[in-house]
């Protein structure tokens, strides 16, 4: 653990990423109190800032109450703690300012050795040359620890992938490195562990006899404007499913670890990863944006820094299987889109229908655990009519959390509660190099397939609707039968 005397050195100090995810939830866990008074943060860029400057440029992304007295002596504090270092990630001299600065700032509080965590948000191509430095200039030696946090894209497909691990595996060790990937550090995902292997009514369900059909959909309403030179090379397939939805269906399916350790975990994760069957190209419905219905919203292909007649993928449906004793027969369908008619991220399981006697063929119990927004669980039940009715109707158990949780349980945002885990040493909710492999061996071959000159082109669908025509047949033949309430 290294929550006393670290220094944390945050580089793209001066991109979006830093902006609005690193710096903000630095702050929220020292708004919350867990981070230590004598951590020191650094932030480390191409930009000319002042320590200053860095401090205004993220203010604005600082959440706290104004009104909260507390909240705002702890942003005072925080800013305080921030500094910046300006320098190219290709310069050694850099580097060894940067060591020299900690140096100074180790000295100033007293500190033999500060442990370190370096913090990469950073586009790709120059992770492997600033890991690298950092490898050979800022490494604390025996008496303090590093730690290396990367970000996505871990990769573009499975052999550059492999190339980033080997590029980096030597200098920095798989206990050493942290591989984000946000979704594992929001509260649902986190609750999926402790839901599934808690309760016994729902491990004994929790299979192919019991258990018809999986969907997890991520929905949101804007699309790529701004970004769309960045997403065409990636599409909604690489940006969110190969990682994200991935995680969430890898946590959802797999065996119960043997105790908590990040090793047990992550073990049943890649064992199951490994049990997905190749997807077969007949089983996925990809989609791009068009115009908005009323003309106000912009196609994809509008942007101006997208390819002319870009076939990016900007929705994918794709129905997996899962080749095991437990989930065999059980469709599970990945559902993402951009620029659709609400932002959602949830998980449904279907379960089977009564088949036979009283009762046979009443609606269907159905799961749902909504990741985002409003963190919520219910389950669809069938519940005599109040009164005088004696036929069934569907209802719900509701565990709305904002109606059941009052404000004092505070939720940590994804990556607060990720870099908590870092200072923790805790890599249960991370990455690990052979997980990432299965997961790109899974998806190139259909990146290649929809990418190559043989590739579908993609079904338009209008800004801000559910998406292309065809999903609802899409859903309905892979096993989710839709049924209305009374
Ligand atoms: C990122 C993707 O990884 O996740 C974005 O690159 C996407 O395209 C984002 O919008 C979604 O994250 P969240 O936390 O807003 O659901």
């Amino acid at each position: 653990r290294f929550d006393e005397n670290t220094v944390i050195v945050v580089f793209g100090a001066s991109g979006d990423l830093a902006k609005k995810k690193t710096f903000p939830a630095l702050f929220g866990l020292y708004r919350e109190g867990r981070l230590a008074g004598s951590t020191k943060i650094i932030g480390f860029a191409r930009s000319d800032l002042s320590d200053q400057g860095l401090r205004e440029r993220i203010t604005p992304f600082l959440s706290y109450d104004k009104t909260k007295q507390a909240h705002v002596k702890a942003l005072e504090e925080f800013l305080a703690l921030c500094s910046y270092h300006r320098s190219a990630y290709d310069k050694p001299d850099g580097f060894e300012a940067l060591e020299k600065k900690v140096d100074e700032l180790d000295a100033a509080s007293g500190v033999a050795q500060s442990h370190r965590l370096y913090y990469l948000a950073l586009p790709p191509s120059v992770f492997t040359v600033v890991a690298t430095n950092l490898k050979k200039y800022c490494y604390p030696g025996s008496k303090g620890h590093a730690r290396l946090i990367v970000e996505k894209p871990f990769g573009h497909d499975l052999d550059s992938s492999r190339q980033l691990q080997r590029d980096l595996a030597p200098l920095w060790s798989e206990d050493e490195l942290f591989r984000i990937d946000h979704y594992l550090g929001k509260e649902m995902v986190k609750n999926l562990i402790p839901v599934r292997f808690s309760n016994t009514c729902l491990g004994s369900s929790w299979n192919n006899r019991y258990i018809d059909s999986i969907q997890i959909t991520f929905k949101e309403t804007f699309g790529t404007e701004g970004r769309g030179g960045y997403f065409d090379s990636i599409g909604i397939i690489r940006d969110v499913m190969q990682n994200h939805l991935l995680q969430v269906l890898t946590l959802l399916l797999m065996d119960k670890p043997k105790d908590f350790g990040s090793e047990s975990i992550r073990d049943e994760k890649v064992k199951l990863l490994k049990a997905i069957e190749p997807i077969d190209v007949h089983d996925i419905l990809v989609g791009q944006y068009s115009r908005s219905a009323d003309g106000s919203k912009p196609a994809y292909l509008d942007d101006d820094t997208v390819t002319p007649n870009s076939r990016a993928i900007t929705f994918a449906a794709i129905a997996l299987k899962v080749h095991n004793d437990t989930w065999d027969g059980v469709p599970v369908i990945l559902k993402a889109g951009k620029a659709l008619d609400e932002s959602k991220v949830e998980i449904r399981i279907q379960f089977k229908p009564v088949h036979t006697g009283i009762y046979e063929n009443s609606a269907r119990n159905e799961l749902v655990i909504r990741i985002q927004p409003d963190e919520a669980m219910y389950l669809k039940m069938n519940i005599k009519v109040p009164g005088v009715a004696n036929q069934v109707s569907i209802s719900e158990l509701d565990l709305t959390y904002k109606d059941r949780y009052s404000s004092e349980f505070y939720i940590p945002q994804a990556y607060e509660s990720l870099i908590k885990d870092c200072l923790e040493d805790d890599h249960s909710n991370f990455v690990r190099d052979d997980e990432l492999d299965v997961s790109w061996k899974l998806f190139t071959p259909l990146l290649q397939y929809l990418e190559g000159p043989n590739g579908p082109q993609p079904a338009l669908y209008p800004y801000g609707s559910r998406g292309p025509d065809g999903l609802a047949d899409f859903v309905k033949k892979h096993g989710y039968v839709y049924e209305p309430r009374d």
